[in-house]
């Protein structure tokens, strides 16, 4: 099995041994692609949110907050062109009767020729010591050039039918490529169909009187439903924006790689309404600051990079994606779209109300265009995550697991520890953690060895244990330990508060 597969494996059972993320109905043997956020995990994800709708909300004067209803008018999704355009293609295996996306087959195989080269590369560079010219061995060695020329002859067979939405051409590409179904081995396929990936349900209390209504498979539409309500309201001028999280539903084919896909989300997304023809200065504007709030949690910038689209979808004429160093390797983790006046202009035609705003400054009615920044919490979740999970061997020759979260993000930012249960300590911690947890969220324990205790808050990321001892009944002290450095240092039980608050804040 490959190296960065284990990794995820390892961050999956961390995630469930302790109380971040379980399977969604394990008692059933499990709901494929939908997972529950347990008490560590619940913590984690409320602070990520937290801290995006603060950079969002709080500290941008003309960016408001807006909580819209999952279900939306059917319409909605006409207009919006996700009943029409938001599929993906699909083939069956007939003999193990397996469903696939077809053009994540296509994608696969290429996977394994590029993973031939890199091998080779691999190879090349034991061979040739520090002599070795990675660049000049790419584009010379005839193996490397005969498997980089066969991804390239494939690409140019699936993406042009895929735009052009040609099933049978991607269909013909399986065949030629002679991909067979990893279960049954076969290439027994049938014809490749369109899906769409929206959930329905029927609203309304009779069969007759029942109308056929989609879970939302992005937030963004009740912000644009909701535009001119919010611009009438607040009295924002453009540029203004609205940001929303909330829950999202797709009907994922290839639902796997844990958090990273899922059937039920949850999305951050913010549009920001811009005046026609500036639209590509804050696209530019919102690509910089988002990626800057990515670096501010403190993780380095060579896990993150940008993929700007060469394949636009149907409503964007610029689009690019923030892609993170998952342990599947680079991955998108958020998306900047510049939206143009595509969505708008469409609920203005299906709903026949005008969604024009008077911009004062150049005396002009238009429709506004619109620039959107959309992460997945989820996706952020398993960023930070797999990012925290440290392994690490200890001078003593011992192991410890620690999550390094970033310390503002804990689920827990401080534990409070009597030394022993005895001689009037767990009185005193008491004392201590009820102090703290007016402005903390603090976790107390008096169960087993301090040692014990400090491992099981590094494996859920807590950045300060403080411990009270006898000398705390003298003089007031207590130690405080920081979870990477291990390091304790003596402090004043009135100082606690305001040093962990100073080594919490967001440099
Ligand atoms: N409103 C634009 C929009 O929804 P998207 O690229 O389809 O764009 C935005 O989705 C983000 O939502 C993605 O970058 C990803 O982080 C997250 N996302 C999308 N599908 C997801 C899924 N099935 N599971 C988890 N997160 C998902």
């Amino acid at each position: 099995m490959a190296k960065q597969e284990d990794v995820l494996k390892k961050i999956i059972s961390h995630a469930k041994e302790y109380g971040f993320v379980f399977q969604s109905s394990e008692i059933y043997d499990g709901l494929s692609a939908v997972y529950d956020y347990g008490p560590n995990g619940v913590e984690l994800k409320k602070n990520i949110r937290d801290y995006w709708w603060k950079s969002m909300v709080q500290f941008h004067e003309n960016i408001v907050g807006l909580d819209a209803a999952i279900f939306m008018h059917p319409t909605t999704w006409k207009a919006s062109g996700h009943v029409d355009a938001f599929s993906d293609p699909l083939i069956d295996n007939k003999d193990s009767k397996k469903r696939y996306r077809a053009d994540v087959l296509v994608e696969d195989f290429m996977a394994k020729i590029e993973a031939k080269i890199e091998k080779e590369v691999t190879k090349a560079k034991k061979r040739f010591g520090d002599a070795f010219d990675e660049q000049q061995f790419r584009e010379t060695n005839p193996r490397v050039l005969a498997n980089m020329k066969k991804i390239e002859d494939i690409k140019n067979r699936l993406y042009p039918a895929m735009d052009s939405e040609d099933m049978e051409g991607i269909r013909q590409l399986i065949i030629d490529l002679e991909i067979a179904d990893p279960i049954s081995g076969t290439k027994n396929w049938t014809e490749v169909r369109q899906f769409n990936l929206m959930f329905s349900t029927s609203m309304g209390s009779t069969a007759d009187s029942a109308t056929e209504i989609y879970l939302r498979p992005e937030t963004a539409q009740g912000i644009f439903a909701n535009y001119l309500n919010v611009q009438k309201t607040t009295r924002m001028k453009i540029p203004f924006g609205i940001a929303q999280t909330g829950k999202a539903f797709r009907n994922e084919i290839v639902a796997r790689q844990f958090i990273f896909r899922m059937r039920e989300f949850e999305q951050m997304e913010m549009q920001f309404f811009v005046r026609p023809g500036t639209e590509m200065k804050w696209y530019e504007y919102w690509k910089d600051a988002r990626m800057k709030w990515h670096l501010s949690t403190g993780i380095p910038a060579d896990k993150y990079r940008f993929h700007d689209h060469d394949k636009l979808a149907h409503y964007a004429n610029a689009a690019a994606d923030i892609e993170f160093e998952f342990p599947m390797g680079f991955k998108e983790l958020e998306g900047i779209h510049s939206r143009t006046d595509f969505d708008l202009k469409a609920h203005e035609e299906y709903s026949n109300k005008k969604l024009r705003y008077h911009d004062p400054e150049i005396n002009e009615s238009y429709v506004p265009y619109v620039v959107e920044t959309s992460i997945g919490l989820d996706r952020m979740f398993l960023a930070i995550m797999s990012h925290a999970y440290t392994e690490e061997k200890l001078e003593d020759g011992s192991e410890r697991i620690v999550m390094k979260l970033p310390p503002f993000l804990a689920p827990n930012k401080v534990a409070v520890f009597p030394l022993t249960k005895k001689d009037g300590l767990p009185e005193k911690a008491r004392e201590i953690m009820d102090g703290l947890k007016q402005d903390y969220m603090c976790f107390y324990e008096e169960k087993d060895a301090i040692g014990k205790r400090y491992r099981r808050q590094d494996a859920i990321g807590t950045p300060y244990c403080i411990t009270v001892d006898h000398q705390t009944l003298e003089d007031n002290t207590v130690t405080i330990r920081e979870r990477d450095t291990m390091k304790q240092e003596r402090i004043a039980i009135d100082k606690i508060s305001g040093i962990v608050g100073d080594r919490l804040k967001v440099r």
